[in-house]
């Protein structure tokens, strides 16, 4: 047998939650071949790792780059983590199927601005996709937002019949195109009107299509447990297998209120399928929302439209520097991002230390003084959370990076490392890996990740992008084929 390429003398973590083996890994095309003692004159390529540690590439289950994938392939933020799939269309926000003329509404402009608004149908965002790959796979969902967007003249009401029957419509069109699921975020505006019967009529479709349901629930701080009951309602109505995106319980008064979440999650757990995901951080991003000053112990300026020098700063301080009171100060930086920092790092542990939670970004790609979430998640969870706190071992951080994101999500053939799997591969460093990126300077790559591999090819490699873009847009009818197969072989 003949190899394209051998990675000698790895720490070799299949992704299960097992400890690690000491092996050679073989890839042949864009599979692996081989996890063996392998020997040696039978690779075109060999890399000895020399006891590094060696793991299915991440998956970031929660993202908001479905424009970066087209506007910065490279995806440089994910792949300097050794994610090598991402989920989009997270919080209700998806950038098709929606034609827009004019300016987005937020939070859609998180993403776009009107003219990245242009893609009628799902299937022509995943063709242009395929057209111009990334360097990291996509699975994608659709957004509710987007979704209301597009078929309602006024968001501030429930969705009528007839528009209901619309957004139904798109959204299956959507879904035979090759969209995994459905996201929603009732907590913005676009969606804060549409009640649980409106959302529950959209899970049902995504249902129907073995699709997933990811939710940005309606409030996650005073009536958190209250929007727990009603994304546990839409699902189980519908049917549709849920996540709880980025947990959290926000504001002081309700530091704490983990420990009364979780079970409340893992009792739903029990009746239906539901996943959770959670980033390593105590402070929030999202659109500039003068709400959630009040719970924020201090706010950071993303982004500004209006003010682009505003971005890094401190609200704080902007508005003493302007002497207007708060509210005119945000009209005046509208539109705007944010970063609020409103969560307690006892809630941060105690969510990630629960055995369901998956890890999920939630990084904005776009924005110009980011959250260090976009490049510091993955490197902060496996060197802080895991090596130096002791939340849990290395191997249980790997699973929730890799196979139990793989199978709440359906990615078959990836997640794990086995014979006959994708090869997406992430080489790193256990002693050394880390988080570089800061509130204060974000935009930083992690230390410790060594070498990336998306599909057999090399996508990071001595702390810089290679250029290689062999990332695949995941059509929900193809996992779903291979899922099948892979159980027939099993
Ligand atoms: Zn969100
Ligand atoms: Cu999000």
């Amino acid at each position: 047998m003949r190899f394209d390429l051998v990675l000698r003398n790895g720490r070799v973590f299949d992704g299960s939650g097992a400890e690690a083996v000491s092996a050679d890994v073989g890839v042949v095309g864009e599979r692996i071949a081989a996890i063996d003692r392998i020997p040696a004159g039978l690779a075109e390529v060999e890399i000895d790792l020399r006891g590094q540690a060696l793991s299915p590439g991440f998956i970031d289950v929660h993202t908001h780059d479905d424009r970066a994938l087209l506007a910065a392939p490279d995806m440089a933020p994910k792949t300097s983590q050794g994610v090598t799939t991402v989920i989009t269309g997270n919080c209700g926000i998806s950038l098709a199927p929606l034609v827009l003329k004019g300016t987005p509404p937020p939070p859609l402009d998180l993403i776009g601005d009107g003219r990245s608004y242009r893609y009628a149908r799902f299937g022509g965002y995943l063709d242009a996709l395929d057209a111009a790959p990334a360097a990291v796979n996509a699975a994608c969902l659709v957004g509710h937002s987007t979704l209301r967007v597009g078929a309602m003249d006024a968001l501030d009401r429930p969705a009528g019949d007839a528009e209901l029957a619309a957004m139904r419509a798109r959204l299956k069109a959507a879904l035979d195109d090759g969209a995994i699921g459905m996201s929603s975020g009732t907590f913005y505006p676009p969606a804060a009107a549409a009640p649980t019967a409106e959302v529950t009529a959209l899970a049902e479709i995504v249902a129907e299509a073995g699709g997933i349901y990811t939710t940005h629930m309606r409030d996650e701080t005073d009536g958190v447990a209250d929007s727990l009951a009603e994304s546990f309602e839409i699902a189980e109505r519908s049917g549709a297998p849920l996540v709880i995106s980025h947990h959290k319980v926000a504001g002081r008064a309700n530091h704490g209120r983990s420990a009364e979440t979780l079970p409340l999650i893992a009792d739903a757990m029990k009746r239906h399928t539901v996943g959770l995901d959670a980033y390593p951080y105590v402070a929030a991003s999202s659109i500039l929302d003068a709400s959630r000053f009040d719970i924020s112990e201090r706010v950071v300026i993303a982004w500004s439209q209006p003010v682009p020098e505003a971005a890094g700063r401190d609200l704080a301080e902007i508005i003493a520097e302007w002497g207007v009171p708060a509210a005119r100060a945000v009209e005046r930086l509208k539109p705007a991002g944010a970063v609020y920092f409103l969560m307690s790092e006892d809630d941060v542990r105690r969510i990630l230390a629960f055995p369901h939670t998956m890890i999920g970004s939630d990084g904005l790609p776009h924005d110009r003084h980011p959250h260090p979430r976009l490049w510091g998640t993955f490197p902060r969870v496996l060197g802080h959370y895991a090596r130096d706190v002791g939340l849990f071992p290395l191997e249980e951080a790997i699973r929730r990076m890799t196979s139990l994101p793989a199978s709440h999500f359906g990615l078959s053939g990836r997640g794990r490392l086995a014979q006959g799997s994708f090869a997406d591969i992430v080489v790193f460093d256990p002693e050394t890996v880390i988080d570089r990126a800061t509130f204060e300077d974000p935009a930083v790559p992690a230390a410790g990740i060594d070498l990336v591999i998306v599909n057999g090819k090399t996508v990071w490699r001595d702390g810089a992008p290679t250029g290689a873009r062999p990332g695949r847009a995941l059509r929900r009818q193809d996992l779903i084929r291979q899922g099948e197969h892979d159980a027939r072989r099993a």
